[in-house]
């Protein structure tokens, strides 16, 4: 086991590259089973969680490549078999399901575990699918599995209750080879989305309208293989930002999209941030003294959800009231507990946490409950006084490439230790 030991008060000086975004890489590593060819991710990031989707893949015998020194996976998919994935990767991580789609794309049928909940939430998968029975498939489930069968998925229309992410991706993907046309409705318009539609028409899919809330999709026969370099993420991107931001310095952040950022920009500016926006990097200067404010997670283009906990640490900081109301999901407050620990004064009811700015957060011994929360807790741990331990850190690396590295370029005093 390991934990992260950070110890605060250095300023954050220099420049950090963002790596490439988890959340397109999942679901493209997924596409590349819709064709028999190879497929080349370039610029991937080495994250726990693409491991795990290799490991996924290569349970139904693909042969996948990963090439940490150049950040290269090539995936070849001409062997997949219709077998069943491995449970307990399918249960470790939730967006192992992003192979249902294609995998019924191309076989017509497939059975895999149900991924069940996590700790941010119980995370139903009817959204996933009600869009396969909407595109002709017999949906099962049973015994703790999904099994879906269809001689030939057929388009239609799918309105989704609510845009969730994985279903329009997992619907798209199934979508991309069957009869005719699919229009999904009130689909998720996150960035990733976009990056995924632009990876399947590469490959020779008919999708427009991905990253609005309608997505068109003309069924073609058949798809070949290509390259593709994911957007940059967001959200390590917003992580490091917030990062400039609490510890009152100023940093660059290369690979900073401003289009996918605006709402963590205009939140950060509303606080009294500045920054500084070229095409491809944000400096963010966080010197000046900043305002408490209110946050709501919403749906892309809203507040995303995934920077909810990072945002916490940082307005626990600042004197004054501000509210967090998290829209997403129903248990995404469980870095509050850990940031207490450490003095920070936040009151939780339901979905709303009420935070006062405390002068002066203080080291402690904390968990990182979830992914987020983690980065989280290395923000709260970068100006607390004293040392912050941080445990249960194989949540951050699923999800950040380097984290302390990178922070260590900045000036952090941060190292990792083995427990
Ligand atoms: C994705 C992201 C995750 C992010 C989330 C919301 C990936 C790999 N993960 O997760 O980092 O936090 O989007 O931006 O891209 N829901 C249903 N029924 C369904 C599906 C979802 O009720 O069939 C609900 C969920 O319980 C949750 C909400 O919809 O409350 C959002 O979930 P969704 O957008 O599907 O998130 P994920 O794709 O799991």
């Amino acid at each position: 086991m390991e934990k992260i030991v950070v110890k605060g008060g250095n300023k954050l000086s220099g420049e950090v590259n963002v790596s490439s975004a988890k959340n397109s890489v999942l679901p493209i590593i997924a596409a590349s089973i819709l064709c028999a060819d190879k497929c080349t991710l370039e610029n991937a990031p080495m994250l726990e969680d693409v491991f795990v989707i290799c490991d996924v893949l290569k349970s139904i015998s693909c042969n996948i490549s990963i090439d940490k020194q150049s950040n290269r996976i090539v995936i070849d998919t001409s062997d997949v078999t219709c077998s069943e994935a491995s449970s307990d990767l399918v249960k470790k991580m939730r967006a192992s399901f992003l192979i249902m789609g294609p995998m019924i794309a191309r076989f017509g049928k497939f059975k895999i575990s149900l991924p069940g909940g996590c700790n941010i939430g119980t995370r139903p998968i009817d959204l996933h699918l009600k869009g396969f029975t909407a595109l002709g498939a017999e949906v099962n489930v049973g015994h703790g599995f999904v099994e879906a069968k269809a001689n030939r998925l057929i388009g239609n229309k799918i309105y989704l209750d609510f845009p969730s992410v994985g279903a329009t991706e997992n619907i798209m993907m199934a979508a991309v080879t069957a009869e005719g046309e699919t229009i999904i409705e009130n689909a998720a318009a996150e960035p990733e989305i976009e990056d995924l539609a632009v990876f399947l028409n590469k490959m020779g899919a008919k999708i427009t309208g991905a990253g609005t809330d309608t997505i068109r999709i003309i069924g073609v026969k058949k798809l070949k293989g290509t390259t593709h370099k994911p957007i940059y993420d967001r959200i390590e991107a917003g992580t490091f930002m917030v990062a400039a931001a609490i510890s009152k310095s100023k940093i660059r952040i290369n690979g900073a999209n401003e289009e996918h950022l605006k709402p963590v920009i205009a939140k950060l500016t509303e606080m009294g941030v500045i920054m500084e926006i070229a095409e491809d990097s944000i400096i963010v200067d966080g010197s000046k003294n900043l305002k408490p404010i209110d946050i709501k997670t919403m749906p892309y283009p809203g507040f995303p959800t995934d920077m909810q906990a990072q945002m916490m640490s940082l307005l626990c900081c600042i004197q004054g009231t501000s509210v967090i109301t998290e829209t997403i999901f129903e248990n995404r407050f469980m870095h509050a507990q850990e940031l207490k620990r450490m003095g920070a004064n936040i009151k939780i009811d339901g979905r709303t946490a009420v935070i006062e700015g405390v002068e002066r957060l203080t080291g402690a011994e904390v968990k990182a409950t979830d992914l987020r929360a983690g980065a989280a807790l290395i923000l709260a741990g970068l100006v607390a006084e004293g040392t912050t331990e941080i445990g249960d850190i194989y949540h951050i690396d699923r999800g950040y490439v380097s984290i302390e590295e990178k922070f260590k370029r900045l000036g952090a005093e941060i190292y990792r230790i083995k427990i």
